[in-house]
């Protein structure tokens, strides 16, 4: 069993990268991460995940030119004047990971519950049923199984010495991603990860006291 100290190390040195060396990663390398990644704790064991890696150089273009295309959409939008301080800013870096030698897409399954037909039925009529569906809709198991694999790619990937980022600002080109890397039944595309060697050292992070963060109960 890996040391505790050990595992804090880990976990505090893992940082998000955004610059990469141009060196070809290893798809061991991958696979050892992915591995660890698919035994992470999912909602009712589902494992309802799907990983694409991609490390064909003119697909990754592909898919950073479509998120940037969307990201220039959205900054044309009059409403992003209003809300964003520099949306000529989002587009020049909506597209940051085209150079990504790798880039991970991360598909999540839709699982079938009893549970929702019982919501589906009692909701048009019964307040309490459709309050305890909004609570558990905000839970999103699906989401964060995801979440927890991701979680655990990225270290399995840092433990490895590459670099990584998760992202969720790409999905505002979803459909266009899915329409380059291919649709799967019943999947919906959740986020990418680009990872590499790093070609940078992130500045220090800054973090929220601890004691604002957690608090144990008597
Ligand atoms: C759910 C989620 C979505 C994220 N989406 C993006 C993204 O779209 N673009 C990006 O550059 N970073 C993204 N990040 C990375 C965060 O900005 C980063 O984790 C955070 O600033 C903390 O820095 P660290 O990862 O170096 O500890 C995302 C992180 C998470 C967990």
């Amino acid at each position: 069993m890996i040391d505790i100290d050990e595992l804090e190390q880990l976990v505090k040195t893992r940082r998000s990268i955004r610059q990469w060396q141009e060196k070809d990663v290893p798809e061991e390398v991958l696979k050892k991460a992915l591995e660890i990644a698919v035994n992470a704790p999912s909602g009712m064991n589902y494992q309802g995940w799907k990983f694409i890696v991609v490390k064909n150089k003119e697909k990754i273009e592909e898919i950073a030119d479509s998120v940037k295309n969307r990201i220039r959409m959205f900054a044309q939008w009059p409403e992003a004047a209003k809300y964003i301080d520099d949306p000529e800013k989002m587009v020049e870096n909506a597209g940051f990971f085209k150079k990504a030698p790798v880039l991970i897409a991360v598909y999540s399954q839709i699982y079938p519950s009893g549970r929702d037909g019982v919501y589906l039925e009692r909701m048009s009529h019964d307040e309490e049923a459709k309050k305890m569906k909004s609570w558990l809709d905000l839970a999103n198991p699906r989401i964060q199984s995801a979440a927890s694999a991701i979680a655990y790619l990225l270290l399995g990937l840092h433990a490895q010495g590459l670099g990584s980022v998760w992202m969720t600002g790409p999905m505002q080109a979803k459909g266009d991603i899915e329409h380059i890397l291919g649709e799967f039944e019943g999947y919906d595309l959740v986020a990418l990860i680009a990872t590499g060697y790093p070609a940078e050292t992130p500045k220090e992070k800054k973090m929220r006291p601890f004691d604002e963060l957690v608090q144990f109960v008597e």
